[in-house]
């Protein structure tokens, strides 16, 4: 690690950044919750309290009729105003992308920034059935600057066996000389009624902070792709043990991919997908539930955002791997302006559809063995996308090629949230002392932005 101050600073930032770990997190454990009374806002909304036992599944209050609903947002001080963000319109998509580029992670030296581009928010915010209603902004009265952000997108979620029209919230983000300032419980009300307003009553969300209460919690890992350009930044250290040949080596990908059949997703392809995933998906506890037009869009859209591949020998499909792209900027380097990150995103195999018992244990290691052969081909794709570090989560079947793979565990945890259902706990993934776990797995089949 350097010693250089400047440089030990811009490394913090960028593990909290990427939340990855510097070292033995093996006794990691999430940053202290609050009492429940102590959420002032959250201990008021429909949801779960820490120490809930559920019984039966379901809505918290079901009670609730949009006709209710008020049709006015709550009051802001007098030098904000509500607005909608019509990301149509070219300058304001770019009012959102300056406001998360510029305060969407807390960097105070602004020394590298998450560069989300026009085409990611097209592409996140603007699938099937999106409205622009629940793109919801706060500017100031007197210049007109975007200061505060949250979005709804319609989707629908199957928690174990029970379907819900609902909506999942991201790009919560307030400017950060307007923290601490209370404006999250407003914002979060504000789009809220927006939602209720179109009788949709419950909303996925993720979070790294603790609140009452995670539904489940997963753990960040990475890859590196490009050890020695992550050296080079400064922004990964040399471990006392090894010298600069040995990291490169233990991280060197092999040249070409390894899966026969391994190509690009086509529009053609998309039937027999939708079907592949569909099967694959319903192994798990928490999905999403895409329509046919979802899966296009979420899948096929948006080239340069997200990158989407199936195995197919003898016209069978058998496997279907995506991820996506979300670089950083770096600022003032001399070498790079750039790091380029991938994020592993939905896949499925039909490895171990044979056995109905997800957890039989040579399903299990057939779909370890495909699983570890194919996301090791992801990974070459990244890499020759110029990506310099693979992510993924201990989420969907995850845990079955972490270790294997070389994917470092983060520091950070993703808590998933359900508002106004309340559920018992789904797996994440992750063993008591947090370590991935190869067993169990997750029964998180969902995959957040
Ligand atoms: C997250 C963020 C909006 C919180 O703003 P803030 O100014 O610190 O908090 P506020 O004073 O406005 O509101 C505090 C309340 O919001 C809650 N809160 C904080 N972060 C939250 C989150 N990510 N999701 C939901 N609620 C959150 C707090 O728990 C508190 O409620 P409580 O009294 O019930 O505990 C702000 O820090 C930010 O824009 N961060 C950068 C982007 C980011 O991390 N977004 C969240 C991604 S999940």
């Amino acid at each position: 690690m350097s010693q250089d101050p400047e440089q030990a600073k811009k490394l913090e930032a960028l593990l909290k950044m990427l939340a990855i770990s510097k070292g033995d997190t093996s006794k990691l454990t999430q940053p202290q919750r609050k009492q429940f009374e102590e959420y002032k806002f959250w201990k008021t909304q429909p949801v779960s309290r820490f120490d809930d036992k559920v019984d039966d599944e379901g809505p918290i209050n079901s009670s609730q009729r949009s006709e209710d609903v008020p049709d006015e947002p709550l009051p802001l001080l007098d030098e904000f105003q509500w607005c909608t963000v019509d990301l149509t319109d070219p300058e304001q998509l770019d009012d959102v992308f300056i406001l998360l580029n510029e305060n969407y992670v807390e960097d105070q030296d602004a020394t590298f920034r998450f560069n989300y581009s026009r085409e990611f928010f097209n592409w996140s915010l603007k699938g099937p059935g999106w409205r622009k209603d629940w793109h919801v902004g706060v500017r100031t009265k007197q210049s007109g600057r975007l200061v505060a952000f949250i979005s709804a997108v319609p989707a629908t979620l199957r928690v174990r066996n029970k379907l819900i029209k609902s909506v999942e919230i991201n790009f919560l983000c307030i400017h950060k000389k307007l923290r601490a300032k209370r404006l999250t419980p407003i914002l979060i009300k504000e789009v809220t009624r927006r939602v209720n307003k179109q009788d949709i009553w419950q909303a996925l969300y993720t979070a790294g902070v603790v609140l009452p209460s995670p539904t489940a919690t997963c753990r960040y890992a990475h890859r590196p792709l490009n050890w020695s350009k992550l050296y080079e930044v400064g922004f990964t250290g040399l471990p006392a043990n090894a010298s600069k040949t040995q990291m490169i080596a233990k991280y060197t990908l092999p040249k070409e991919t390894d899966t026969a059949g391994l190509r690009p997703m086509e529009e053609k392809d998309v039937d027999k997908v939708f079907e592949l995933l569909n099967k694959y998906q319903s192994r798990f506890d928490l999905i999403q539930v895409f329509t046919k037009e979802e899966f296009k869009h979420v899948f096929l859209s948006s080239k340069n955002v997200v990158y989407s591949y199936v195995v197919e020998n003898n016209g069978i499909i058998t496997d279907f791997v995506s991820f996506y792209s979300l670089p950083f900027t770096v600022l003032n380097n001399p070498n790079y302006r750039e790091l380029g990150i991938g994020y592993l995103f939905y896949y499925a195999s039909d490895a171990d559809f044979e056995y109905p018992d997800r957890f039989h244990p040579e399903g299990s290691s057939k779909l370890r063995k495909r699983l570890n052969r194919l996301i090791s081909d992801v990974c070459i794709k990244a890499r020759d996308l110029k990506m310099d570090v693979f992510n993924a989560m201990s989420c969907q079947d995850n845990s079955l090629f972490l270790d294997d793979l070389k994917f470092g565990p983060g520091d950070g945890f993703l808590n998933f949230y359900l508002f106004n259902y309340k559920v018992r706990p789904i797996a994440g993934g992750l063993r008591k002392d947090n370590s991935f776990d190869t067993e169990k797995r997750s029964s998180v089949g969902v995959v957040m932005l």
